[in-house]
């Protein structure tokens, strides 16, 4: 087996004691253990692997891209073992633990200044900048870009893995809730469930401030979901697959962060806990008792508290 081996297939956990009280149940796919740290792991497999197969990336070529560092550990470890250097172009708004994940993974890190964000709240502002940046690192060295705002590649790796596995684990799954980044986690998971089941119901989350999917505008771009909700509608959105939306402030996310690592022992990320506590309120707002599929999107390792 290799490292590469061990993406995909993370464990479908039944979320008891956070369900305890609730009229349904809410399973999370653990993709905090995927090797790099998060669902982010998938898409990157899946981009080099494609890459290589339309033969857009050659043996030994730069890969280049812009990263809320999640994705950029992705790569960092899949680049290394298909023998890739990797160049990570992160906003500087980003947890310093972000930067020595992707230091330890061998990638060579440059960092963009802020342009509206503050630390630890990066916005849409601050990803542009960051992707521009990327965007002329990649010419000038002649390195693939990988960008994971428009490559495909990242809604396949979820319809191809996590969708399937889902069905797999829990074939009566009646919900799937997820944060949106780029967006290919809950285009492709999402795509791949209602192809399978139309009954299935597909919830994005959002930040109340910065709901721009649900309503078009951002009151606040600042939230502490890191590598989610950049107040854009990203490329890969598709809104004929969204029944609803829910949307969660910064206070009750934090509180559900804690009590996954408390009652649940669950030590997970900002994003991660947003899935869980809007699975709780629909939940709540539900008379029938449902079964909810979630995503435990990256480990609470990445962050400063
Ligand atoms: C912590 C975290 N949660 C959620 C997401 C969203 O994933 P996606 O880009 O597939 O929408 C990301 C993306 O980088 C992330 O870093």
């Amino acid at each position: 087996m290799s490292t590469l081996n061990l993406i995909h297939n993370t464990p479908l956990i039944f979320l008891d004691k956070i369900s305890a009280t609730l009229s349904g149940k809410i399973y999370a796919k653990a993709e905090h253990l995927q090797p790099g740290g998060s669902v982010k792991d998938r898409a990157a497999y899946q981009i080099i692997l494609d890459a290589y197969e339309n033969g857009s990336l050659k043996k030994g070529q730069t890969v280049v891209e812009m990263t809320s560092g999640n994705m950029g550990a992705g790569l960092a470890l899949v680049c290394r073992q298909f023998g890739n250097p990797f160049v990570a172009v992160m906003s500087d708004g980003n947890s310093p633990e972000r930067r020595k994940i992707l230091n330890a993974f061998g990638a060579e890190i440059i960092l963009t200044k802020q342009v509206d964000g503050s630390p630890g709240m990066v916005t849409g502002g601050d990803i542009n900048y960051a992707v521009e940046v990327a965007k002329d690192i990649s010419h000038s060295r002649n390195a693939f870009h990988a960008d994971q705002f428009n490559n495909p590649s990242c809604v396949k790796a979820h319809f191809n893995h996590t969708g399937p596995e889902i069905l797999r684990d829990l074939p009566d799954a009646d919900v799937f809730i997820a944060s949106v980044g780029s967006g290919g986690t809950f285009v492709g998971t999402s795509k791949y469930l209602k192809s399978v089941n139309s009954g299935i119901k597909c919830i994005a989350v959002e930040p109340e401030k910065a709901a721009i999917l649900k309503t078009g505008k951002v009151d606040d771009p600042k939230h502490i979901i890191q590598g989610t909700a950049y107040g854009l509608i990203p490329p890969h959105w598709d809104e004929k697959l969204v029944h609803d939306f829910i949307t969660v402030c910064d206070e009750e996310v934090r509180e559900m962060k804690k009590r996954l690592s408390s009652d649940q022992g669950l030590y997970v990320g900002y994003s991660a806990a947003a899935n869980v506590i809007a699975s709780e309120k629909y939940l709540n707002a539900q008379e029938k008792s449902l079964k909810i599929v979630t995503i435990l999107c990256d480990s609470g390792y990445k962050y400063s508290d």
